[in-house]
């Protein structure tokens, strides 16, 4: 049967009209489609099928449900067609009763999507949202990211160095244990990060040429330091002119099992001393600020200081 004939014979029933009209503004599943018009699942899923052998309405699985739409792009004789059919299918009488229930069904579906939503309102952040994490957040914000040379001083084994591996020009990651730069370099290795660089070295002397990287960071390293002032200092002598210096480090409490847990120490820092010895680093534009704070005891909090060389 040539393709004319095929869409003549799709259009030649009033239900098949009734159904096209309905899925003008929407996909609609079977059951959708049951419920607006009130026919029998077999004779909707019959007609679906002639619908979509005409090549009018095209469909996609999504789970166990199958939705319907008409045909997207459809041009040339299927776009008339379906023009046609939608005309058609207002002078029928049960045009108005179909559009109240399509209204009705699809109101419903958003307000189902809303309920969710309207529950989790102001704990939003709290909740489980499926597939929402900070390390998907993070790879979104290295995409906007220049291609720096970053130097990540007290790297560990390189969580924060491996992802921005992936977007910078180099990483340098300085640590001063021998057996996490091993691993680390192993891992980069094994991960293919050709720009990924483990030097074994201090935070307060990195084996870093001066002037040579955009951005410096110390993740929760600085309070292993013994002289912190003196680290800043170091940061500042590799960092080129207008490069950036980022610390995450813990604001000061008084956990003083820190020291025996993680080594730490400082038991965090002040924003004030924090930021005096920025400034005595030569640093400009410091902002510091506290980003999170954890809801279990001790309630550590974390600051975030940025400045510019
Ligand atoms: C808490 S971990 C932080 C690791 C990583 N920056 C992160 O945020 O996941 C601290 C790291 O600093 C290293 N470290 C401690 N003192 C250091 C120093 N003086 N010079 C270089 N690295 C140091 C430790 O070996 C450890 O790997």
């Amino acid at each position: 049967m040539s393709a004319t004939l095929k869409l003549l014979r799709a259009l030649s029933d009033p239900t098949r009209l009734r159904i096209v009209a309905l899925l003008e503004r929407d996909e609609l599943s079977v059951n959708e489609l049951q419920e607006i018009t009130r026919l029998g699942q077999s004779r909707i899923s019959t007609h679906l099928g002639l619908l979509q052998e005409s090549g009018l309405v095209q469909s996609r699985r999504e789970g166990k449900r199958t939705y319907y739409r008409l045909r997207t792009h459809a041009e040339g004789a299927t776009g008339e067609f379906i023009q046609l059919a939608i005309r058609g299918a207002k002078e029928l009488p049960e045009h108005p009763g179909d559009q109240i229930n399509l209204k009705r069904i699809l109101g419903r579906r958003h307000e189902q999507a809303q309920v969710y939503f309207n529950q989790v309102a102001g704990r939003f952040d709290r909740v489980y949202g499926p597939g929402r994490s900070w390390q998907a957040f993070g790879h979104l914000l290295l995409r906007v990211l220049p291609p720096l040379v970053v130097a990540d001083l007290g790297a560990g084994e390189g969580l924060l160095s491996e992802l921005l591996a992936r977007r910078c020009k180099k990483v340098i990651a300085v640590d001063n244990s021998e057996k996490i730069v091993a691993f680390g370099a192993a891992k980069a290795k094994k991960n293919g990060l050709k720009n990924l660089e483990f030097r074994l070295g201090d935070l307060q002397e990195p084996p870093i040429e001066a002037q040579s990287v955009d951005l410096v960071i110390l993740s929760q390293a600085l309070h292993h330091a013994e002289e912190p002032a003196k680290a800043l200092a170091a940061a500042h002598r590799i960092l080129r002119p207008g490069g950036q210096v980022m610390i995450l480090d813990l604001l000061k409490h008084n956990f003083e099992k820190a020291q025996q847990f993680y080594g730490d120490r400082w038991l965090g820092f002040a924003e004030s001393d924090l930021h005096r010895w920025l400034e005595e680093a030569g640093f400009k534009k410091i902002e510091i600020s506290v980003v999170a704070r954890e809801e279990q005891p001790p309630h550590f909090q974390t600051i975030l200081a940025g400045a510019e060389k």
